[in-house]
């Protein structure tokens, strides 16, 4: 406890974010012009640092691997499907996850929010797939669905499992990354990358790669949690420290971008934010809401404005 204490201590001042739930970012973007993302005043976790996945001939090396990460998921691959296990916070937020993602896909597609298979016809990826919790209702709602992941052994549990029911069995699961996508010249109607960009090595490179995988004029869905010390309080030391839903050292706060940050790498990218949300989590009911406070856990839509050259 007094270790955790000292490290909050260290912690800089909130960031102050606004509410911006809903509403076009645009105007927003020209006063943040000139942010940049400083690490040395961010905590530390003493964590030991899990031993690398064995090296794979045919693994992929671009640039938003960071092997540390990878290790981390490699080692808990297994529970993906455990509603209580390591990857709980991820089941209890799902719900609300897709509700943002039906909402603002089906306006943004001109497609019925009301009908069971919105996305109907519409290519998805789903960028830092895991276990395919996010990939597997995307295909129930209709879209053709690919789920790549630089954990090989995610892909393997995440195509058993989606074998279980025929609708989801058609989704494509690759051991791959979004840069080896974008190599190979792949594009999609929507792209997901959920709590994944705080994971990689070089986030802007990260959002390149998202954008160039995203047609002109389709969709970018990336959600995370902000570099806040409220984040700081709640996803790591609450969740990993108290309450130890998550294993210890899961996250590090300065990998965390804030909302702003965010939008600006996007913007750099191509891709226009139209939409943001926070998640609210009520400890009362254990459920996760739609929220205008973007302090913690948030989530962004954004369009692919014009055609990249990456
Ligand atoms: C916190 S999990 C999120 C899983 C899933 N998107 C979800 O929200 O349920 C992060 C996932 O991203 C994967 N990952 C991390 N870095 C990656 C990268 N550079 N390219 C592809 N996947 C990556 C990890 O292996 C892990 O499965």
């Amino acid at each position: 406890m007094a270790v955790a204490l000292k490290l909050l201590k260290q912690l800089r001042p909130p960031q102050t974010t606004s509410t911006i739930l809903h509403r076009n970012l645009s105007p927003r973007l020209s006063s943040i012009r000139s942010v940049t993302r400083v690490f040395s005043d961010a905590p530390l976790l003493n964590e030991p640092l899990p031993a690398s996945p064995p090296l794979n001939p045919h693994s992929p090396s671009p640039s938003s691997l960071n092997q540390y990460e990878l290790a981390k998921f490699a080692s808990i691959a297994e529970t993906w499907w455990d509603s209580e296990g390591p990857f709980k916070p991820l089941h209890l937020l799902n719900s609300t996850r897709l509700a943002f993602i039906r909402s603002t896909l089906c306006r943004h597609f001109g497609r019925d929010p009301l009908s069971p298979r919105p996305f109907e016809g519409l290519k998805f990826i789903d960028v830092g797939c895991g276990g395919g919790i996010v990939s597997e209702p995307l295909a129930r709602m209709g879209a053709t669905v690919t789920g790549v992941d630089a954990v090989e052994k995610n892909i393997m549990i995440a195509r058993v499992h989606a074998d279980l029911d025929p609708v989801t069995s058609r989704i494509e699961y690759q051991y791959t990354t979004a840069e080896k996508l974008v190599e190979e010249q792949k594009n999609f109607d929507a792209v997901f990358a959920l709590e994944v960009i705080e994971h990689v090595a070089d986030p802007a490179e990260f959002c390149k790669s998202l954008s160039a995988l995203t047609v002109t004029g389709g969709a970018t869905v990336i959600s995370t949690i902000n570099r806040s010390m409220r984040a700081y309080a709640t996803a790591i030391f609450a969740a990993e420290y108290i309450l130890q839903w998550l294993p210890k050292g899961t996250h590090q706060w300065s990998s965390f971008l804030t909302p702003e940050e965010l939008a600006l790498i996007l913007e750099r990218a191509s891709i226009s934010v139209q939409e943001m949300a926070g998640f609210e989590y009520n400890p009362l009911s254990g459920r996760w809401s739609l929220s205008d406070d973007v302090s913690v856990n948030f989530i962004a839509y954004g369009t692919k404005t014009i055609t990249s050259n990456l």
